[in-house]
């Protein structure tokens, strides 16, 4: 991809979300166990600082009394990460999608950004640290590493590459054409060259 059509490419890009009336993430929210442990995990780990806690008593779902706390964690863009802890250990686990257990990355999970693939490794250095194992992926049009949070969410820190314009591009102009295809087919034969060599098949 040269300079300038990785400028087209940019520039279509922005032109493209510029008329998309639905903005960027707000937040993401999640059920948690224990709230000083999740506060742990995403501000003094991951670095994503508690902007705003709130605590309420009335259910809004069941109408009944029911206390809860209600934290927002914010990534560098202002959007942010959400948790929801309920006193009641009953109230908690039964309106948690996973009962606390580590999540399958195909059923669930959240991927964040970061700025190259050094941070990607110096953020798996740090959980490290913490305890917290991770694995790595290079799917080619991004590298990713990914870890549990205390309650089971799966979380990804991804980076762009210097491929990811060329193959977002290039995806996009067969994104219909390529899904209608698998719709339509029991086993598509098309994967995804761009992956690291440990993807090859
Ligand atoms: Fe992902």
């Amino acid at each position: 991809m040269t300079i300038q059509q990785q400028n087209t490419y940019i520039a279509d890009a922005k032109s493209r979300r510029a008329s998309n009336r639905i903005g960027c993430l707000h937040h993401h929210a999640f059920m948690v166990k224990d709230m000083e442990e999740t506060r742990h995990f995403y501000e003094d780990i991951l670095g994503l600082p508690l902007i705003g806690t709130w605590v309420e008593r009335l259910n809004p779902v069941t109408n009944q009394p029911d206390n809860y706390v209600h934290t927002f964690f914010e990534l560098a863009d202002g959007s942010c990460l959400a948790f929801f802890q309920f006193k009641s250990e009953q109230s908690s686990m039964s309106q948690s999608v996973n009962q606390f257990e580590n999540i399958n990355p195909f059923a669930h999970h959240i991927a964040l950004t970061v700025e190259g693939k050094d941070t990607v490794l110096e953020f798996k250095r740090k959980l490290q640290e913490h305890g917290v194992e991770s694995f790595e992926t290079d799917h080619g049009y991004c590298y990713s590493i990914y870890f549990h949070d205390p309650s089971g969410l799966q979380v990804e820190l991804t980076t762009s590459v210097p491929e990811t314009d060329e193959l977002m591009r290039d995806a996009g102009q067969t994104a219909h054409e390529t899904l209608a295809l698998w719709m339509q087919e029991d086993d598509l034969a098309t994967n995804n060259t761009a992956r690291g060599a440990g993807w090859q098949q």
